[in-house]
């Protein structure tokens, strides 16, 4: 069933035994965190990610590949040196939901700041590079401009984790015509964040250098309040999609 997507300060915690303490690992880095507390979070939520995702019913990957094929045809995935980055790669998700849904096995590079998150990505086997960098506004990616055919992110762009501010970072790697998609949260406490990102995305359109391609709020976790699961609710996303028209500056003029 679907989970009803609440306010923020209607999350009573009512999780049931079984993922209650899944929930608390995600409410517990919903904050505003410097990145040293972020990184060393990540130490520890890397032993319990990928099963937390499971029991929160995270499906955001799959909602952003079904997302960008409204936009890219099956084949586009299979054109001879097809480049993706995967930035805030985690536990290499995006790769996981890129080969089920469009058996994605083209080359797929990786960015993220927490080696523990990337070390469980890499026994996949899915990527062809992994690079340890944090992601901030002053610190661009160690990676060439206009490179690859699509740039995705998700669900680490939210306070404490990758700043809206870095967007132009993250365009200026796509290529002219290639694509970039990417979540933050749409819950009502991270409205102001959300601002920051589209006045981002504002200032790249308006210097004709992306055109936006979608929006779309989606369930990120969601947690069954009563025993059968017979009710459900959540924390939401907003999934974005941009095409990269022209070169970028390192930053949104
Ligand atoms: C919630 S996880 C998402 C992982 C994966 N994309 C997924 O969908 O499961 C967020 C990831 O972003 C990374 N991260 C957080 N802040 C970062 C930053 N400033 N630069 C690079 N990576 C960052 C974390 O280490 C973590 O692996």
């Amino acid at each position: 069933m679907s989970a009803d997507i609440v306010p923020d300060s209607q999350w009573k915690a009512p999780a049931t035994d079984n993922s209650k303490e899944s929930l608390t690992r995600v409410q517990n880095i919903i904050g505003d965190f410097d990145t040293d507390h972020t990184m060393k979070y990540y130490d520890y939520w890397s032993q319990h990610y990928e099963k937390d995702l499971e029991v929160l019913d995270y499906t955001v990957p799959d909602e952003m590949v079904t997302s960008m094929r409204q936009f890219m045809s099956d084949d586009e995935w299979k054109v001879d040196n097809f480049q993706v980055l995967d930035i805030g790669l985690g536990t290499g998700q995006m790769a996981e939901a890129l080969k089920r849904h469009v058996n994605y096995d083209g080359l797929i590079d990786g960015v993220d700041g927490n080696e523990k998150m990337m070390e469980k990505a890499r026994t996949k086997g899915l990527y062809r590079d992994l690079q340890q960098h944090i992601l901030l506004s002053d610190s661009p990616m160690p990676h060439d401009s206009n490179k690859y055919d699509a740039v995705v992110c998700c669900c680490a762009m939210v306070p404490g984790l990758i700043q809206p501010e870095c967007i132009p970072d993250m365009a200026r790697v796509v290529k002219p015509g290639g694509v970039l998609f990417f979540t933050t949260r749409s819950t009502d406490g991270n409205q102001s964040f959300k601002n920051r990102v589209d006045a981002q995305l504002d200032k790249l359109e308006k210097g004709g250098y992306i055109e936006k391609l979608t929006t779309k709020i989606t369930p990120q976790y969601s947690w069954p309040t009563k025993e059968d699961a017979s009710e459900k609710q959540c924390i939401s996303a907003i999934l974005y999609g941009v095409k990269k028209l022209k070169e970028t500056p390192a930053k949104a003029a």
